[in-house]
């Protein structure tokens, strides 16, 4: 067998008595942990007892076989029904794999080993600009939201696919963070190769060792959540705001932030996998809301602040797995547009958390209500409604704003499930979709 890579990924798995090749590791980890990352232009030929690679131009390599660290448990089903419901119940212990070790002794800020970036020059940048596709694309709005909030650094968000054509103009001393789960999202490898060329530092967080992102990245933030098979992206996006809540720590303690603040940011992630057990505790009656609801066409999602991304995420989940239109939306854009949709026949769904601007949730809550729209409202411990305002309610546990996104992405995702279980659809392969987009 010959094959070549040609700008998609291509990995070649050496098992016992077998090769096999294939585009991600976590289509090969149930049969082997040992792999070979094919580079661009290199050619392989495989015999039924030996693989030799070369280049373009005839040069012979010498194969690196990496061992793999992720499992095979972790790429079977076990007990659950789909991947997407195993990994939704495995993010307690993902949060857990992707801060351990990444604390200062004295508990008052994050560390990260492999930035390759002294704090010295991270002392020195002046913006951020993130950049990725889909739900990682999400986890950079959440990421914005909570450094602009907490470090008080002004942050760009792009679209990696918009990033690479665009020719933005860049100045100052921005740093640069690419978010891609398998980092091998093309559009995204795309934009980290144009922010190099223009000179910049390019960092990643990412969940795959040896990806071509991993590799041409300048350093990073690996999120060690173990393989994540199902094409809705759950488990990698909570570690993605995980990290991008302990990047905010990280560059908030070295401007503004005091010691006791630091350690109280701390306890709030540390608590984090806690919080999610006990919003995962909500799964049977997000069920049973997911029964009455799968028959709708169409749903809003709403939100504000830090939820807003969150709120486009439960849109973006929803319609790939359940093929219901959904939208996400700022709650208070509504009245700019989206009111228009609101009927008998457009559920949705609302994140009014405890805060600041709780009224001017409830107000927006109103409104839907006024215009017949049924309201699913995810909402922290101890806030209540107007009596009748509210369809269903589910609460998550109050919690710090350095963790709500988290905690608050959970009935979101279960919601989808469910409804998409209650729909007959093909959980974890959606149809037209990959999980890893290798083309552009
Ligand atoms: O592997 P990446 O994180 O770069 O993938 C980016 C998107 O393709 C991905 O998040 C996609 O939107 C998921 N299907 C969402 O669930």
């Amino acid at each position: 067998m010959v094959a070549a890579r040609k700008a998609s990924p291509l990995i070649l798995g050496v098992g016992d008595n077998e090769y096999i090749i294939a585009s991600d590791v976590s289509a090969l980890v149930s049969r082997t942990q040992n792999v070979v990352y094919l580079r661009d232009g290199e050619l392989l030929h495989i015999t039924p007892t030996n693989f030799s690679i070369i280049t373009q131009t005839d040069e012979d390599v010498s194969p690196v076989v990496n061992r793999v660290t992720w499992d095979i448990e972790a790429a079977e089903l076990g007990n659950y029904s789909h991947f997407m419901e195993k990994e939704i119940f495995e993010q307690p212990a993902a949060l857990e794999n992707s801060m351990r070790g990444r604390f200062s002794e004295d508990g008052s800020t994050a560390q990260f080993g492999g930035l390759n970036i002294s704090p010295v020059e991270f002392r020195q940048i002046d913006r951020l600009s993130l950049i990725g596709c889909g739900t990682a694309w999400h986890a950079c709005l959440v990421t914005e939201h909570l450094v602009e909030r907490f470090a008080r650094i002004p942050v760009e968000v792009d679209y990696a696919s918009e990033f690479r054509y665009r020719n933005t103009p860049l100045y100052g001393n921005p740093l640069f963070f690419v978010i891609s789960q398998s980092g091998e999202t093309i559009d995204t490898l795309g934009a980290l190769r144009e922010a190099k060329r223009k000179g910049y530092k390019i960092l990643a967080i990412n969940n795959t060792v040896g990806s071509s992102i991993a590799r041409e990245a300048d350093g990073g933030i690996y999120q060690h959540v173990g393989p994540e098979i199902g094409v809705a992206s759950t488990k990698a996006f909570t570690s993605q705001l995980l990290i991008g809540s302990m990047i905010a720590l990280y560059l908030a303690r070295m401007r503004d932030m005091s010691f006791t603040d630091g350690v109280e940011y701390v306890k709030a992630l540390k608590g984090a996998p806690d919080l999610v057990r006990k919003a995962l505790e909500q799964a049977p009656h997000i069920r049973e809301i997911a029964k009455r609801y799968s028959k709708y066409n169409d749903m809003l999602f709403l939100g504000r602040l830090s939820l807003f991304p969150v709120a486009l995420e439960g849109a973006l989940k929803l319609k790939e797995i359940s093929y219901i239109h959904a939208e996400g939306y700022p709650a208070a854009e509504m009245k700019h547009g989206p009111i228009a949709l609101i009927s008998e026949q457009c559920p949705s769904v609302f994140f009014a958390p405890k805060g600041e601007i709780f009224n001017k949730l409830v107000s927006s809550i109103q409104e839907i209500k006024a215009r017949k729209g049924k309201t699913i409202v995810i909402t922290t411990e101890g806030c209540e409604f107007p009596a009748g305002l509210v369809d269903e309610i589910i609460y998550i546990p109050d919690c710090h704003e350095a963790v709500l996104p988290i905690v608050a992405t959970i009935p979101v995702q279960l919601l989808s499930y469910y409804m998409a279980v209650e729909r007959g659809c093909d959980v974890d392969k959606p149809r037209n979709l990959a999980k890893s987009v290798t083309v552009e």
